[in-house]
């Protein structure tokens, strides 16, 4: 393909406007393996319909999720930005793969078990295949490297077996055996500084938010629960506020909240106006571009609809070998 060390393939589902834990988690490693990877970054949006009880917004969460990963320095010139459901192949793929998955590794999954809890009246076929379908993202573009978060490895190590199994079964070596590539932070921390930052906990900060809802989010942030008054010293050790500092703040500010909050020199009204002043001013060339970038709808959707036809070459050059290992009949 390219000079690059090998092919990075992620995908995320459309969770439109995308938060800190995307963005610090996710969206700035994807920008980073640009350079040196040859990157490959999907829209799962068949995915998504999985647990979805209506479509209504997927077309918009899409487009959302689209402009955020583009300003944030997602690259269409350096990476194949593309729509799943653009490359249909995936879902062929999906039905070849699942002859070769032992049902019960399907219903033992942990993540499988975890989507039964979460929509015990949605069990349908689709969510007990996607592992599948994401197998089947993966090795349509024999991917090296999958960057995902902890929750998404046992995904990765069915994905792994399943190539095993797949080239074992029909004597082949096709399909390539993909690594995981653990992001570096695993896990953002909400508002509520207990759990995993997430939109439906709504315990989440946008990035494409406006300075005055960022303050007034940060504002809302839980600090170290034994800070009970202002001139009580406070713990920086144990406080999501100072997580956050660490990642937006300078090395001097850094050391000086550090040192004031354990002898109640600075309290935390002032400590959270300096970080949300610190998480403004890191994303504010980010909410530029962005704002830039919506003025023009159709020009994101074509980057989308190019990085489609792009995967698209990429994944019926796999299928022909696949099909040809399977031993379908041919079809000229
Ligand atoms: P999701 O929106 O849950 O589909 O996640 C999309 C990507 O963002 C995945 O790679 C997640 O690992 C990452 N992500 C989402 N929320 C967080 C969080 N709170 N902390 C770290 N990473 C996150
Ligand atoms: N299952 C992943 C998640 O929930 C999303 C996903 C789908 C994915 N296909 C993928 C991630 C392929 C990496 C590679 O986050």
């Amino acid at each position: 393909m390219s000079k690059k060390k090998g092919i990075v393939f992620s995908g995320a589902r459309p969770t439109g406007r995308q938060h800190l834990g995307n963005y610090l988690g996710a969206i700035q490693n994807y920008v980073a393996l640009q350079k040196d990877y040859q990157c490959i970054y999907c829209i799962v949006d068949i995915h998504a319909l999985t647990t979805m009880e209506s479509t209504l917004e997927l077309r918009q969460n899409s487009y959302e999720m689209a402009l955020d990963w583009l300003a944030a320095g997602m690259d269409p010139q350096e990476s194949v930005i593309f729509i799943q459901s653009h490359v249909p192949e995936v879902t062929e793929l999906h039905t070849y793969l699942s002859m070769v998955t032992p049902l019960g590794k399907l219903t033992d999954l942990p993540t499988f078990k975890e989507k039964v809890r979460q929509h015990p009246d949605n069990v349908n076929y689709g969510l007990l295949g996607y592992p599948i379908l994401m197998a089947a993202d993966i090795l349509l573009y024999r991917a090296n490297y999958v960057p995902v978060g902890i929750d998404q490895a046992p995904h990765l190590e069915f994905a792994r077996e399943l190539v095993r199994s797949f080239n074992f079964r029909y004597n082949t070596n096709v399909l390539v055996e993909p690594h995981m590539k653990a992001t570096k932070v695993p896990k953002v921390l909400g508002t509520d500084g207990q759990q995993k930052m997430s939109k439906s906990l709504n315990n989440h900060i946008e990035l494409a938010a406006t300075p005055e809802e960022t303050t007034k989010r940060v504002m809302t942030m839980v600090t170290d629960p034994a800070r009970q008054r202002r001139s009580d010293p406070g713990n920086p050790d144990v406080c999501n506020v100072f997580s956050f500092h660490k990642i937006f703040s300078s090395p001097e500010e850094i050391e000086m909240v550090n040192r004031e909050c354990r002898v109640a020199g600075i309290g935390c009204v002032d400590c959270k106006k300096l970080l949300a002043q610190n998480i403004n001013k890191h994303l504010e060339p980010f909410r530029a571009r962005r704002i830039d970038l919506d003025q023009k709808p159709e020009a994101v959707m074509d980057v989308l609809h190019d990085g489609g036809k792009r995967a698209r070459v990429l994944a019926e050059e796999t299928m022909v070998l696949v099909r040809d290992a399977i031993g379908l009949p041919s079809t000229k």
